[in-house]
């Protein structure tokens, strides 16, 4: 089959390196002849039939942007058959041969619909959560690492210059990567993580051993969801004589220029996408182990083995063992 039309679309919570992503798909799909047309905010647009024309000119100075020129959308209607029809309905009418989703495993799960009903799909990773475990990294994932780390640095200053305790909480819905990889490159001293889950007693506790046995004034790093922040750091305040802040590092990680190594990675799987197409190899998942750029099929990726980074986790625990000097 002859490929002449592709789409794009950028789904789910947007992360640095989508639109490097579009940029480098634009430019590499035009110079081989295809049309590129882009869907806005994801699954809502494929249903609502909101598709652009991409030329070069619209891709222009848009990669060392955060956020996504297409927008993003949560759409959970996206999870019902009739929806799903109204998108391969809109899909099959504009003779779209192939559609490139760029986003996490709920966007993946959405590729995996489309799939089931015929289209063809290429799906790029791209969540700063970094929760698709087929991939060593998801686009984003650095750059909000990298973000959560100026920002804990800073606050780490001034609340050590008070002997303030801190208790940042960062993102990563369920998956703890954002933690664990913030928490070791600012040497805090504490993290919890849903994949080495402790109750609150216990995370309590062990502040209360840093104090008492590392005599440190602690700084934490806690994954979103894992406690109430709020409800933690007041019983820290009340039970261990130590003034202790909470800090939510929030949207920040999620936003501003993608890091160069994201923007190697955007490049490394936009050109891969336009590849695949053209080659006539669909319905796969591009990732990257190592460094190198694999893909697999959707399906086997989305049941990939967890695969999580124990061997940082038990360094960081390594560390921050006390030992006389
Ligand atoms: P992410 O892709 O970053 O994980 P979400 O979990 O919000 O973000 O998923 C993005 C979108 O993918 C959802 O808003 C929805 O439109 C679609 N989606 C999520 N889960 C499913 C599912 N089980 N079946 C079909 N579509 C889904
Ligand atoms: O995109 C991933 C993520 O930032 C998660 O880390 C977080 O749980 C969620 O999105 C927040 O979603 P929203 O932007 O819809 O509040």
């Amino acid at each position: 089959m002859e490929i002449k039309n592709i789409a794009i679309l950028t789904s789910g919570g947007d992360c640095q390196g989508m639109n490097t992503t579009v940029n480098i798909v634009v430019r590499i799909a035009t110079l081989k002849g295809l049309n590129v047309y882009g869907v806005r905010q994801g699954y809502r647009g494929l249903c609502e039939n909101n598709f652009v024309k991409l030329t070069n000119a619209n891709v222009e100075n848009i990669s060392s942007l955060g956020g996504t020129i297409l927008k993003t959308a949560r759409f959970p209607e996206f999870k019902e058959d009739e929806i799903v029809d109204k998108a391969v309905n809109n899909l099959k009418e504009r003779n779209i041969d192939a559609l490139i989703i760029i986003g996490g495993d709920g966007s993946f799960r959405g590729a995996k619909s489309l799939m089931e009903k015929g289209i063809d799909i290429i799906a790029i990773p791209g969540t700063i959560d970094n929760d698709l475990r087929y991939t060593d990294r998801c686009l984003g994932f650095d750059t909000a690492v990298n973000n959560a780390c100026n920002f804990i640095e800073n606050v780490k200053q001034t609340m050590g210059a008070l002997d303030r305790g801190v208790i940042f909480e960062v993102m990563g819905r369920y998956c703890g990567d954002i933690a664990l990889h913030t928490a070791a490159a600012t040497a805090c001293d504490i993290v919890a993580v849903p994949e080495k889950p402790t109750s609150e007693e216990e995370f309590i506790q062990k502040v209360k051993d840093c104090i008492t046995i590392n005599k440190k004034v602690p700084t934490v790093v806690i994954a979103e969801k894992l406690y109430d922040i709020e409800k933690v750091t007041k019983r820290l305040n009340e039970e261990t004589g130590i003034e202790f802040k909470s800090s939510v590092v929030g949207y920040v990680q999620r936003g501003g220029a993608p890091s160069v190594w994201d923007r190697t990675l955007a490049m490394q799987f936009g050109v891969r996408a336009v590849e695949l197409i053209t080659k006539g190899i669909l319905n796969k998942a591009i990732g990257i182990k190592g460094n190198n750029v694999f893909e697999m099929n959707i399906n086997d990726a989305l049941h990939c083995e967890y695969n999580y980074n124990y061997e940082l986790l038990n360094l960081f625990y390594l560390l921050n063992t006390k030992v006389e000097d």
